[in-house]
């Protein structure tokens, strides 16, 4: 993908030296986040790469499909896991090193940061139970030059695996990834599943065994560092979420490192927190696990979490309305295929689900809050949402709310379309 946005002259090339202490991140944010080549840091021989997800027409190019029909794309995958082939030489190890991490351009992106952190790692561990692999992104605070702490957030992939160990595990850290292994990272499956299986359903994805833990990562990955999550503990953040709002400081995991590999030009990739990259990374995997769900109930025809939610928290559910309750019936199934969704609406299929404007229209005209809403109170959600009951040791508690805006049954058959002018030619009247 950098070799094709190059070409096109879409890569923008900074050449003027940059720090990695703010600098970069507020280049990044001022460029929008386009995608963004650093050829010169002050602080590291490595270049880095930003950007490289920052929209969906970005993500869905580098998967060869479209925006409209990149959910789809993924759902399929989802339902066509493919078993990636192992190779014995990989791009990824052409250099193998003992650990400094403070050789790597790792940054800090915004002042209040409890450190500099590595922002783009998908890390893989293996389950015990099963044997197979999980990927899952998560934030690195630097520590020294072979120690870091990792976000783990309890009962994902890892921690579950990490739990299932006894609190110790071999992990391998992959930065600079394709676009397939990154939404396989953002994507949770149900245990048992080696989740390069949906990278390499989404685009072949060839592994390769790591040098020092029993692990296998893509081989055609920049930088791989290798080590181990220990039962030791530090304190890790604050830091910048999904909501722009900061994460508090917890006493996380510290994970070890005890062998670098990375191809000879390496790479490195960064993505600045709480902005519209780590937003759709984040939020879009799971448009196709709730279309999943929802489609097992009623008739769906798209999925999308929208932006003013965090690209988290809300969802609008295109159906195409065919039983009395097949509304509710997407509201119960959409919280079942995102356990941290806060509020659903639900339309038909005439509502273009990517305008706010229609959406808020559809409520306005065929929702009648005494019937149509579903209030759901003291559920499991988001430790993202400041509002939620954040209670110490305790699961995040919400209160979701899902609105069915599809055309009333019993009213079906008065006028609920939006009626629209005919254009006309105005240089006839001009
Ligand atoms: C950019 C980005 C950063 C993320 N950071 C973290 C993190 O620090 N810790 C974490 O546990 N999950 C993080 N996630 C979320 C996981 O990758 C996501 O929930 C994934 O579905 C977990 O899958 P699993 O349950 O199969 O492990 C992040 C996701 C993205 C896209």
């Amino acid at each position: 993908m950098i070799s094709k946005l190059e070409r096109e002259g879409r890569l923008t090339h900074i050449r003027s030296p940059v720090s990695v202490e703010f600098e970069m991140a507020s280049i990044m944010a001022t460029l929008l986040e386009k995608p963004v080549m650093f050829e010169n840091v002050k602080e590291s021989k490595f270049r880095v790469v930003g950007g490289m997800c920052s929209s969906r027409d970005l993500i869905a190019e580098a998967l060869n499909t479209c925006k409209e029909d990149l959910i789809f794309k993924l759902a399929e995958a989802i339902n066509n896991l493919k078993s990636p082939q192992t190779v014995i030489n990989a791009p990824c190890q052409e250099v193998v090193e003992s650990p400094d991490l403070e050789k790597l351009p790792i940054m800090r992106y915004m002042p209040k940061d409890g450190g500099k952190y590595i922002t783009s790692a998908i890390c893989v561990v293996k389950d015990p139970e099963f044997e197979t692999q999980n990927v899952c992104f998560h934030r690195l605070m630097l520590i020294d030059k072979n120690h870091l702490v990792a976000r783990i957030v309890e009962n994902r992939g890892t921690d579950v695996a990490l739990k299932k160990a006894g609190g110790e595990l071999d992990i391998a850290i992959c930065i600079g990834n394709s676009t397939a292994s990154m939404l396989a990272a953002a994507t949770s499956l149900p245990m048992g599943i080696d989740e390069f299986s949906l990278a390499n359903a989404l685009e072949r994805t060839d592994l390769v065994k790591c040098k020092t833990v029993d692990l296998k990562v893509p081989a055609n990955t920049e930088i791989v560092l290798e080590g181990k999550i220990t039962r030791n503990m530090h304190a890790e953040g604050p830091f910048l979420d999904l909501t722009t709002t900061y994460d508090k400081i917890r006493e996380q995991p510290i994970i070890e490192i005890k062998c670098i590999t990375h191809r000879k030009d390496a790479i490195y990739q960064t993505l600045i927190p709480g902005m519209h990259e780590h937003r759709i990374l984040m939020g879009m995997p799971k448009e196709p696990t709730i279309f999943n769900e929802v489609s097992k109930v009623c008739n769906c025809k798209n999925v999308y979490i929208t932006q003013g939610g965090g690209n988290w928290l809300h969802a609008i559910v295109q159906i195409i309305k065919q039983q009395p309750d097949d509304g509710k019936k997407a509201i119960d199934a959409a919280f079942k295929g995102h356990g941290s969704l806060k509020h659903c609406v639900v339309v038909d299929d005439d509502i273009n689900i990517y305008d706010s404007d229609a959406v808020e229209w559809a409520l306005a005209t065929r929702f009648q809050g005494d019937k149509d809403l579903v209030v759901k109170p003291s559920q499991p959600g988001s430790s993202l949402d400041p509002s939620a009951d954040l209670t110490e040791g305790k699961k995040a508690l919400t209160c979701k709310v899902g609105f069915d805006a599809t055309i009333p049954w019993d009213k079906k058959d008065k006028s609920f379309k939006a009626e629209s002018y005919a254009k006309v030619d105005l240089k006839k009247y001009m």
